[in-house]
């Protein structure tokens, strides 16, 4: 079989639980060859051995029983950049971007210190630095696990970030002209009823009963770390823009405004602190 047949098939095989079967077939060849796009493109005609259909075909499977297909390959673009991901870590999500569109607007030259809350992979906090290099950045989060994939990824791209476990801003003991989060923020129950959300790590999603909980968390002990002036730019849920105003105000933050989505959802919201 060449390998224009063996995507055929694959992306046949993938048609049922798939929105892009051929892309995924595409990629997951990709990543048991070890080669780009363009290059699968350009050895459609050449024939793939036994061993290396056998170990696509492993992967295939893994698929079908619908683990997301960065897990499977291992890897996640952001903001133009790959970066490792595996179980231990959120997929970064296409609309988390706007948090750093957002922070690019504010950033000037008196925010010295960020620090990224929830950085799980670390897409926020390392592309901020790839971005501002003087800046101080520290990224933290209550997983361990999960700082060891940003880690890693900080080295990929050769920034320096400081690293802290920490349960919201319990174990953080400097003060930031800025906060970046994207926090757990999904109900609960929504949880359980989503089977695509399986393969994530529940602490990266679960925003408890509310959704709002490590949301209200993060605010609360914000004002202790925030200096006057300070903004929060905060990612939340398609529909819990009335939830964030309200705990906001109750924590004495000014609501600035927010970004929307693509299909028009506020997504991310930003707050000063007085
Ligand atoms: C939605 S994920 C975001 C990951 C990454 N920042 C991104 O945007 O792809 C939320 C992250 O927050 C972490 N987290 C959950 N509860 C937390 C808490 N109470 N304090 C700090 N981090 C928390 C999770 O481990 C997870 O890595």
């Amino acid at each position: 079989m060449n390998i224009k047949e063996v995507i055929d098939r694959g992306s046949l095989f993938l048609k049922e639980i798939s929105d892009s079967p051929k892309l995924d077939a595409q990629l997951l060849l990709c990543n048991v060859l070890n080669i780009d796009r363009v290059s699968l493109f350009l050895s459609y005609e050449k024939e793939i051995d036994d061993l290396m259909k056998a170990k696509y075909d492993a992967l295939l499977e893994r698929r079908r029983l619908l683990e997301p297909l960065n897990y499977i390959i291992g890897k996640r673009e952001f903001y133009s950049n790959d970066f490792l991901v595996n179980h231990d870590v959120l997929i970064p999500r296409p609309e988390t971007e706007l948090i750093i569109d957002l922070a690019k607007k504010y950033i000037n030259k008196d925010v010295k210190n960020i620090i990224d809350i929830g950085t799980g992979s670390g897409v926020i906090a390392i592309t901020l630095k790839l971005i501002f290099p003087n800046i101080n950045i520290t990224a933290s989060d209550i997983s361990e696990d999960a700082l060891k994939i940003a880690k890693r990824n900080a080295q990929i791209h050769k920034v320096k970030l400081d690293f802290v476990i920490s349960d919201a801003l319990q174990n953080i003991q400097n003060n930031f002209q800025m906060i970046v989060t994207n926090p757990p923020y999904v109900k609960s129950s929504f949880i359980e009823d989503d089977l695509s959300l399986a393969y994530e790590p529940r602490q990266a999603l679960d925003g408890g009963e509310s959704g709002l909980e490590v949301i209200e968390k993060i605010l609360k002990e914000a004002k202790e770390k925030i200096d006057k002036d300070g903004l929060v730019i905060m990612e939340h849920g398609f529909d819990q823009i009335e939830g964030v105003k309200s705990i906001a105000k109750k924590y004495n933050f000014d609501y600035l405004g927010n970004t929307k989505d693509i299909n028009d959802h506020p997504r991310v919201s930003i707050l000063k602190w007085n």
